[in-house]
């Protein structure tokens, strides 16, 4: 049985999935815990209402990332996780942080990597005039939004679209696959060379 630890800092819409998707399919994985960064975050208390303990490690109550982090990464380690799975969790984390976890410790990105890292994704897209946009699940790595990619799902841009009608549909995708990418890690299906994931059985890591 794995362990899986999320981390959130809002809405938690994708842990949402994972934790159905867990549920639903009877993986060999539990989730052992949701911690948020932030104390109102929504996603606390859909991870309580459904028996996964939850904590909160507010980074404001920290002077430097390291420290923030170092305590993050104590928290976490209680649940001697397999997998650390970011969903929505914003913060930039420190090196020591990521090598800590290199090679399990997953993120999704409201874009198609290596474009449009960072913030705004979808209305960077739509400013360039993108035909599509997309999102993409990736291992981490010291470098904000780079790393290894797992999967991506890709949308088109429609006439009309604004900010919030694209990360919707967008959205919907990120729901199917980054329940997917959790599961494939868990069963180990996902080998990794020379920077580039490939699933061992070969199923298809492109999602539209
Ligand atoms: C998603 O769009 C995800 O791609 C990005 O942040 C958003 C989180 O949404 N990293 P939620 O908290 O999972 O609902």
């Amino acid at each position: 049985m794995k362990s899986i630890v999320i981390l959130i800092s809002g809405r938690g819409s994708n842990m949402e999935a994972i934790v159905r998707a867990c549920t639903t399919e009877a993986w060999p994985a539990r989730i052992a815990a949701v911690i948020s960064n932030r104390p109102g975050a929504a996603g606390l208390d859909f991870a309580a209402q459904h028996g996964i303990a939850t904590a909160v490690v507010d980074h404001k109550g920290f002077a430097s990332r390291e420290a923030f982090d170092a305590e993050l990464q104590r928290v976490i380690d209680g649940f001697s996780p397999d997998l650390l799975v970011l969903a929505g969790f914003m913060r930039i984390l420190t090196p020591a942080f990521t090598a800590h976890y290199a090679q399990r410790m997953l993120n999704i990105h409201p874009s198609l990597l290596p474009a449009f890292t960072g913030l705004h994704t979808h209305a960077r897209a739509l400013e360039m005039g993108c035909k599509f946009v997309g999102a993409t699940v990736h291992f981490v790595t010291a470098e904000l939004d780079h790393g290894a990619i797992v999967a991506q799902a890709v949308v088109p841009v429609i006439a009309g679209d604004d900010e919030a009608s694209l990360s919707a549909r967008v959205l919907k995708l990120e729901h199917r696959m980054y329940p997917q990418a959790v599961r494939w890690f868990v069963a180990g299906k996902l080998a990794v060379s020379e920077g580039v994931v490939r699933h061992i059985d070969g199923e298809a890591q492109a999602f539209s």
